[in-house]
Formats: structure tokens, C-alpha cells, sequence
């Protein structure tokens, strides 16, 4: 397993992490993650899943990073604080090393909500802020009311067939040594089946498989990594499919293999 700096924190996370949306895989997929070095754990509070990682990362705590989120329609100074709190006790820890705000939600001044991301940190129950599909203009603005940190990430969209944030959202958090935590890596298991979507496409992903000696999720999430600032958490119910995808890391996809993709994608 490969690893990369969280933002600029000097927190070394695994670039292939695990996501538990809609995850019924109870505590063996997540364990064997675990044991493949895939230490960057994704949950949220409307998952419903924090309390079975909790469950899986029992006396290993200190071997894990949990990032969770507080869901977009609880962000007023009390809401974050309690839905972190409620985070807190579903996995049975004593402080979240990520958390991330779900969605931004122009309901609540933003200003509200990060005050309350700092006081959480203050009060030594967060490491590092995040953020979640918020656009480049949403992350600035949210960075121009903290105070004393920094936002270290944005959990967003992207995959072969999703690749909107490279025209800012990349370069931006390239330059500025901000995460991107690459969600629906998979793009729902689509880019795990041959032929599907665009025929030509995948048939390329296909190729490039064959080509590494690798599974086509294993290219797919190994593609995403193979940008700077990436790093990934695709979610499998399947114990034996989580050891696959974290076979998409400790290599890199050769340059023309890269390229390939790229431009068969570019659409
Ligand atoms: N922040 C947000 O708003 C947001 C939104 C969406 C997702 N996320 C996060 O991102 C995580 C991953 O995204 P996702 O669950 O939407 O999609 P995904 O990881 O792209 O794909 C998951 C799908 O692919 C299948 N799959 C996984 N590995 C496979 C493999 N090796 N071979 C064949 N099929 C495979 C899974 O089936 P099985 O489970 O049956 O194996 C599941 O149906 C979520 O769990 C969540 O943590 C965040």
C-alpha cells in the first residue's frame, strides 16, 4: 500500500481507503482492509455505519484513520458539535481524525459552522477539518472563516467517467497541498464490468488490465492515485473484493497507460 501526506498535516494516510456508504459487509471486509495497510477508514453520520466500524477498529484505534462527517443539514454551531459528539460515541472513540462537513447547505452561515469545526479541534476531540463536495469557490470561502487551521481535504466525485474537478478543483488543491478524497472510485462498480457504458472506454480499461497484470478496479482506482493530491475509498460489502482493491495500490500505472485512459475517458 502506498501512502500520501494528508494536506500539508505530515499525517501519512493509505491512498486507498475504504467507504462504508451503504456497506453490509459487517467487520471482516473492513479488518482485512485494515491488514492491507487501507488505514484511511470513510464513514459519515447519515451511513449508519459508524457504530460496525467502530465495532472493527476495536484495540486498534491507534492503527486507523477515521473520517467521518456531519451530515449537511446539521450545521449550526450546536448541531456540529453534537452530531460530533454523537460520531464520537457510534465509534467508540475518543476524538474523529477527519471530520468532514457532508455538503455545504447556504441555510447556515458558514462562518457558524467553522467556528464550531475549530472549537472541536480546540477541544482536542478532530485532528484536521474537511470538506465534502464543496466547489473550489465553497472550499475557499469556508477557509476564509477558520481561524487557526486548515481545511486538509475535499471528499468529491471522481473517476474515469467522472473528471469535472480537473479543470479546478485539482490544480487548485495540487498547488495549495490540499487531499482530494476521491469518492465512487468504482463509479459504482461500473468500471469493475467489461463492456459496460461506453463500449470503447471500458474496453481500454480492459486492455490496460491486461496489459499491468491487474484487475480493471484495480487500474480504475490505481488511475485516480496516479494524480498528485488523490487518494480513494471504494466500498465493497465482499471481504475478497476489498483485498482486490487494495491490490490498486503499491504500483503506479505505467505513463502510456496513463495516457491511454486519459484520452479514452476524455469524453
Ligand atoms: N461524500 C459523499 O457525498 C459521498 C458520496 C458517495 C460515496 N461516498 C463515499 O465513497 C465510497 C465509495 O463510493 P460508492 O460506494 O458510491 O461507489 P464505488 O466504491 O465506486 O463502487 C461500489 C460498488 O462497486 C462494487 N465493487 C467494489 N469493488 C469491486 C470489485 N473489486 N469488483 C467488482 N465490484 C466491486 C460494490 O459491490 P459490492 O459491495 O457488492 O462488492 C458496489 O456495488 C462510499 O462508500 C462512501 O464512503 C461519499
Amino acid at each position: 500500500m502506498n501512502y500520501k501526506e494528508l494536506g500539508d498535516t505530515g499525517i501519512q494516510i493509505s491512498e486507498i481507503g475504504l467507504g462504508t456508504w451503504n456497506y453490509r459487509g459487517w467487520i471482516k471486509p473492513i479488518k482485512t482492509a485494515i491488514e492491507l495497510g487501507a488505514t484511511l477508514i470513510d464513514t459519515a453520520e447519515g451511513y449508519y455505519t459508524e457504530d460496525i466500524v467502530g465495532q472493527a477498529i476495536k484495540g486498534i484505534r491507534e492503527k486507523v484513520f477515521i473520517a467521518t462527517k456531519v451530515s449537511g443539514r446539521h450545521l449550526g454551531y450546536r448541531d456540529v458539535l453534537k452530531s460530533a459528539e454523537d460520531s464520537l460515541y457510534e465509534l467508540n472513540i475518543d476524538y474523529i481524525d477527519l471530520y468532514q462537513i457532508h455538503w455545504p447547505n447556504t441555510v447556515y452561515p458558514i462562518q457558524e459552522t467553522m467556528k464550531a469545526m475549530e472549537k472541536l479541534i480546540e477541544d482536542g476531540l478532530v485532528k484536521f477539518i474537511g470538506v465534502s463536495n464543496f466547489s473550489l469557490d465553497e472550499m475557499k470561502e469556508a477557509q476564509y472563516y477558520l481561524n487557526n487551521h486548515k481545511i486538509v481535504s475535499n471528499q468529491v466525485l471522481y473517476n474515469l467517467n467522472h473528471r469535472d474537478i480537473e479543470k479546478d478543483l485539482i490544480p487548485y488543491c495540487n498547488n495549495n497541498k490540499i487531499t482530494i478524497i476521491a469518492y465512487t472510485p468504482l463509479d459504482s462498480g461500473n468500471l469493475t464490468k467489461k463492456g459496460l457504458l461506453n463500449r470503447r472506454s471500458n474496453e481500454v480499461l480492459e486492455q490496460v488490465a491486461q496489459d499491468e497484470n491487474k484487475t480493471m478496479s484495480q487500474v480504475a482506482l490505481n488511475w485516480c492515485n496516479s494524480r498528485q493530491c488523490v487518494v480513494c475509498i471504494p466500498k465493497s460489502n465482499s471481504a475478497d473484493k476489498t483485498a482486490e482493491n487494495c491490490g490498486g495500490s503499491g504500483w503506479r500505472l505505467k505513463k502510456e497507460n496513463i495516457d491511454r485512459l486519459d484520452e479514452a475517458f476524455s469524453f
